[in-house]
């Protein structure tokens, strides 16, 4: 587990020695800044609005509808938003807030973060030549990829269980199959819908490439209907698209899901090898073949 301290002292350097891109030294003590809404530079809108029109001329039909009707209530389309507007609204639909971080923060800190409905969202936009690639997130996935599902009332209830289910996992040694979850259901999951399978994941949402590629059908990716434990159990590919996409049909079946006691889950799955990101085990179903 990452401390807060451990966490200022990979501030300074990351592992392969480059530095959060973030100021840090504004945070209060849950990593927390204003935003500084007036200290984006036009040039900086202008991005903002060509990554917007670009996610928008490949999410219809693509992206589920929660997704799409809450963004175009978000009217974040002419800008770098502030914050504290779609704030008020979002509190307003689900009780959640966002938050202003200046980039990653410690996991404990994340965790609750997301246990008290608090979204927390990058301050900084990348650059230019970034329009296709980030490797850290940015307010562009955080905010245009994230916030939308929060005004879903049960994806929102589900992302502050994943907190405290975060705070829990800390203490029985399951982070990185929590994690895991994490990565194949808010950032990179897809959902059966009447009109076809559509895209929830914020990864995805915030891509580029993905956005297609994903929904493709014969490509080597595997679609497979989510099973809670394959999942937990389940590595991934952080610097290519992903090799397996987990299907819901439905973010009540999400919920109910995840709602159970994962303990079980981390005693079995720690002493075991975890499956390759390429998987496809006996008797499950490819998806889109
Ligand atoms: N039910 C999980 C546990 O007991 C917590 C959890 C809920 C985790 C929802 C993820 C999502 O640990
Ligand atoms: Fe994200």
């Amino acid at each position: 587990t990452v401390s807060n301290a451990d966490f200022l002292a990979t501030v300074a350097t990351k592992s392969d020695g480059a530095a959060l891109r973030g100021d840090y030294t504004h945070a209060d003590e849950h990593y927390v800044v204003q935003q500084n809404w007036a200290a984006y530079t036009e040039e900086e809108h202008e991005l903002w609005r060509k990554l917007y029109q670009r996610q928008m001329s490949l999410l219809p039909g693509r992206a589920c509808d929660e997704f799409i009707e809450a963004l175009l209530q978000m009217n974040a389309a002419n800008g770098i938003p502030e914050f504290e507007k779609t704030s008020k609204e979002l509190y307003a639909a689900t009780g959640w807030t966002i938050v202003a971080v200046p980039g990653l923060i410690p996991e404990l800190t994340f965790f609750e973060h997301l246990a008290n409905r608090r979204f927390p969202v990058t301050v900084w936009l990348r650059k230019p030549e970034e329009f296709n690639y980030i490797v850290e997130p940015d307010v562009f996935h955080d905010f245009f990829g994230h916030v939308p599902m929060l005004f879903n009332p049960v994806f929102a209830d589900y992302m502050q269980l994943y907190g405290k289910g975060g705070l829990k996992a800390m203490k029985l040694g399951g982070l990185d199959q929590l994690a895991r979850l994490y990565w194949y259901t808010v950032e990179f999951g897809l959902i059966n819908t009447k009109d076809g399978m559509r895209i929830y994941g914020a990864g995805i949402l915030s891509s580029g490439g993905e956005v297609e590629f994903c929904l493709t059908p014969g490509t080597t990716s595997r679609h497979i209907h989510l099973d809670i434990e394959r999942c937990l159990n389940t590595l991934y590919k952080i610097d290519s698209y992903q090799e397996t996409y987990f299907v819901i049909d439905s973010f009540q079946e999400l919920f109910d899901g995840t709602a159970p006691d994962f303990k079980p889950y981390y005693d079995k799955l720690k002493l075991g090898e975890a499956f390759p990101a390429n998987s496809l085990l006996p008797g499950e179903v490819e998806l889109l073949p």
